[in-house]
């Protein structure tokens, strides 16, 4: 079965950090999450995946290529204009086969796929939406639950109180290639707000798959940030490169040059050939990416760099997301979220 990975928004609620890439790339524990997803879909026998690309697609390409790098295959759907969730599943319709898997690419999640493409066939329903319990469902799509899994209706964003349940759309789904007949083509189509609905009123058999492993949609700066609390928590078992000293939530990379009297305070992750000057502070619930240079009596907590980043000495970083390439000057940054190279000179 292939793996058709939505990968063209904007991510808008991203920005800056999603200005010049697409969300998807956006890297978690010092990886794309977009690698990390292929991985964990092909550890459970998928090898074939379509990426439906837009925003900055150029990005996704070069780094995946044919896929044959990472052992699997990889197919483009282009679109010219944004075509919204279905639109762009409808796009694809000439590299699709007659049943498979639609994942936001967007979603931070592991999934039991063999039970989730059991449930599609045991309902043999046309749609398979599976759902994540959440705490607080008014930021998400909200199921009605009818008898026997089936899906009753969506809400969209309920008020407190107003929620049918706490059960929403985790952006994951198995579907029958009779769905593409539902989706125009030609024009943007959202897949929650018109294919989904139109599919329910045609009793056209929707059903909702519940699972329970890690679900985060990362769209917003908060849960970005969150994300990562959770991976260094171990709350979310993402695979972390570097080694781990002595089981202490310190986890190291390749050739990094750690400077005299550094404080690496757990958890934290320090990527390859990374250098830190001396007396400086890291962590906790820091990451700092591949190639970054961060220079002596920098203080830095609770903060998320990308690849080769440049910290000057006496910078103060507190809650900050910064891109790759991102430079900051010797400043005290609370919760600064930065794009490419921002210097900020001293008066
Ligand atoms: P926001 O602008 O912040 O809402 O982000 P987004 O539109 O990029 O993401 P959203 O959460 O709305 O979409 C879920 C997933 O579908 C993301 O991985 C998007 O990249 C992808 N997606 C959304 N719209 C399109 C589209 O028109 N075409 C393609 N190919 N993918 C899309």
């Amino acid at each position: 079965m292939k793996a058709l990975l939505l990968a063209g928004g904007l991510g808008t609620r991203l920005r800056p950090l999603t200005e010049n890439m697409p969300k998807p790339m956006a890297l978690v524990g010092n990886r794309p999450w977009l690698e990390h997803l292929i991985l964990h879909y092909k550890q459970q026998g998928i090898d074939s995946f379509v990426i439906a690309v837009k925003h900055y697609r150029q990005i996704i390409e070069s780094y995946f290529g044919d896929g044959s790098k990472l052992g699997v295959s990889i197919d483009y759907a282009v679109e010219k204009d944004l075509l919204g969730t279905a639109g762009a599943i409808k796009n694809a319709e000439p590299l699709l086969g007659d049943r498979f898997i639609v994942v936001n690419a967007d979603i931070i999640h592991h999934i039991d796929l063999k039970s989730a493409i059991r449930f599609h066939d045991d309902h043999d329903g046309m749609v398979t939406i599976c759902l994540t319990k959440v705490e607080d469902p008014s930021s998400y799509g909200v199921v009605e639950m009818g008898e026997a899994d089936r899906i009753r209706s969506f809400v969209e964003k309920p008020k407190a109180g107003e929620a049918p349940s706490n059960w929403v759309n985790a952006g994951i789904y198995i579907m029958d290639r009779a769905v593409l007949g539902y989706i125009p083509s030609g024009r943007a189509v959202s897949i929650e707000k018109e294919t989904f609905p139109l599919l329910i009123r045609n009793g056209s058999g929707v059903y909702g798959h519940r699972m329970n492993g890690y679900w985060m949609d990362m769209g917003t700066t908060e849960r970005y940030r969150q994300l990562h609390w959770d991976v260094l928590d171990r709350r979310f078992p993402l695979p972390i490169d570097g080694k781990e000293l002595d089981d202490k939530g310190i986890w190291l990379g390749d050739n990094a040059k750690i400077g005299q009297g550094v404080l690496l305070v757990p958890p934290v992750m320090i990527g390859n050939n990374v250098t830190i000057g001396d007396r400086s502070i890291i962590g906790p619930y820091s990451v700092v990416g591949n190639g970054c240079r961060i220079g002596g009596g920098v203080r830095m907590a609770n903060t998320i760099l990308w690849d080769r980043c440049k910290i000057r000495s006496g910078a103060q970083l507190n809650k900050c997301i910064f891109g790759s390439g991102t430079h900051a000057g010797p400043h005290i940054l609370h919760e600064a979220v930065c794009n490419r190279a921002l210097e900020v000179q001293r008066p």
